[in-house]
């Protein structure tokens, strides 16, 4: 699958939100990464779906992938589903009925997520491989921008990207914290497709630099 660049918004100016989607959009930005966080699953608050709905309605129509660190999840699927995402990923330890939430995010025709954090172990995705769309793989421990990046993601992602190759299926595999222009050659290697990038994107001065010097990187290990 072609690779793509998601920005987590996380590390956006808030104050001046749609400018900077569009800025980081016209940089050459894939998908945007929505990042929702309710201080209960993790120890952090963030937006809701209404700050997508207006984004929507100020005319962004780019792809939003929406990482859902909330519980439970199922209505806050609904609302961001209503307000216009087009991936929605959740965590395993978010809802009492995995197969359900995911079934019924693919039934509004939107794209599924599963997402793993670091300590998750990931034998469920056996039993639901069949309803996802995309894996995410946490390369940190989610709740905050700007952490360090767990190098065991990397076996871990390897591990997602042997179980995707050998059912064929179209999934793509995400990698989530810390990814930077110095190490997202090492998850490409491991198996990435998809690469979130919060601080390393709007903490830079130059967006289209830094996301082109990814792309080149990524590029670099299929070379
Ligand atoms: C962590 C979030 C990440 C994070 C990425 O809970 O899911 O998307 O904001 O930010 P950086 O790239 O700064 O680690
Ligand atoms: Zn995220």
């Amino acid at each position: 699958m072609d690779p793509w660049i998601t920005p987590s918004i996380l590390a956006a100016d808030f104050s001046r939100l749609g400018d900077e989607v569009r800025t980081v959009l016209a940089a050459g930005a894939d998908a945007i990464h929505f990042d929702v966080m309710d201080n209960h699953y993790v120890p952090n608050l963030s937006v809701g779906p209404l700050v997508l709905a207006s984004l929507r309605k100020a005319g962004i129509t780019a792809c939003v992938d929406v990482h859902l660190m909330v519980k439970p999840v199922d209505r806050l699927v609904e609302d961001f589903l209503n307000a216009g995402a087009d991936y929605v990923s959740v965590h395993p330890e978010t809802t009492e009925h995995l197969h359900r939430t995911l079934s019924m995010i693919r039934a509004r025709g939107a794209k599924a997520g599963l997402v793993f954090n670091p300590g998750t172990p990931m034998e469920i995705l056996e039993e639901v491989i069949d309803c996802v769309d995309l894996i995410l793989i946490m390369s940190v421990n989610p709740g905050f921008g700007g952490q360090k990046f767990i190098e065991s993601s990397l076996s871990k992602l390897a591990r997602a990207r042997e179980i995707i190759d050998h059912t064929g299926l179209p999934i793509r595999l995400q990698i989530d914290g810390g990814i930077k222009i110095d190490n997202i050659a090492a998850a490409a290697s491991a198996g990435a497709d998809t690469f979130v990038a919060g601080t390393a994107i709007f903490a830079s001065d130059d967006y289209a630099k830094t996301i082109s010097a990814m792309r080149e990187k990524i590029k670099q290990t299929g070379d």
